[in-house]
């Protein structure tokens, strides 16, 4: 593994604690990035981990035979080990500790990919509100740009202070329970105030698992490559019970492919 070259200030470790994200300029070198894009591009040019329910598309339906308009693909480092042993991956972990305590750990990756001129965009949501409603979480994801992220190819976006409030009321989007991909309700109302962030490539932003943010859509013509890192510390299960309906109520090509992987697994 390689060793750790950032470092985070006081300052930066109140600022998250205080607006529930972070904007690092620097988290790796632009010379990994252009690496780990060949390694990223590899990944959704086979579709890496389809059949082991961990390739989807976020805002369709999920055919087999359509062209996803936003495919994620869930673990990707399961996959291509070449994203593994980087230096955005140690200095994400030094700085996870920095942020949440010694006792954190990588709980697992992720990559979205915004083709170019995709119109969709991924709607305002709290990423807590795809978890267990079960248990109480404390983590953080680290995005990752694979090039230069602007407003113009769907930078990240957040709601300073949002990470304060519970998960909020969420539904998937379009309202379509075929869908994976969720949205907040009334993200007109939360998302008032929301900040714009963006970033040279080898930088990333921070963000804590219940900021409200939003990316807009890729209008240039370039891939908008995003990989996220998560961290976390141990769960617990939760004292006050809380449901999650819109979870409860999807019924996704996703869900039918991982079942299928896991019988298979059986
Ligand atoms: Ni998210």
């Amino acid at each position: 593994m390689d060793r750790p070259t950032v470092c985070l200030d006081d300052e930066q470790i109140e600022m998250f604690h205080r607006t529930g994200y972070l904007v690092l300029p620097a988290i790796t070198t632009p010379e990994e990035v252009e690496r780990l894009q060949s390694v990223y591009d590899q990944l959704f040019a086979t579709k890496a981990g389809r059949a082991q329910g961990d390739h989807l598309d976020l805002v369709t339906t999920d055919e087999d035979d359509q062209t996803p308009v936003l495919p994620q693909i869930l673990n990707p480092s399961k996959y291509a080990p070449a994203l593994v042993d980087t230096q955005l991956r140690a200095n994400a972990e030094a700085i996870a500790r920095q942020l949440l305590g010694p006792e954190a750990y990588f709980a697992g990756d992720h990559a979205i990919l915004k083709p170019p001129h995709t119109p969709a965009s991924t709607p305002w949501h709290q990423d807590e509100a795809y978890a267990q409603p079960e248990w109480d979480y404390n983590y953080i994801n680290f995005w990752a740009p694979l090039q230069e992220a602007t407003l113009e190819n769907g930078c990240m976006q957040f709601v300073p202070g949002s990470h304060r409030q519970e998960v909020l009321p969420h539904r998937p989007i379009g309202n379509d329970p075929r869908v994976i991909g969720l949205e907040v309700d009334e993200p007109e109302r939360v998302a008032a105030g929301a900040v714009a962030c963006p970033i040279p490539a080898g930088g990333a932003t921070i963000h804590h698992g219940r900021t409200l943010h939003y990316t807009g859509p890729n209008q240039s013509n370039q891939p908008r490559r995003a990989y996220i890192m998560i961290f976390e510390t141990p769960r617990k299960p939760r004292a006050t019970p809380r449901e999650f309906p819109w979870l409860a109520i999807q019924r996704t090509k996703w869900q039918e492919r991982s079942a299928a992987a896991q019988g298979d697994k059986a």
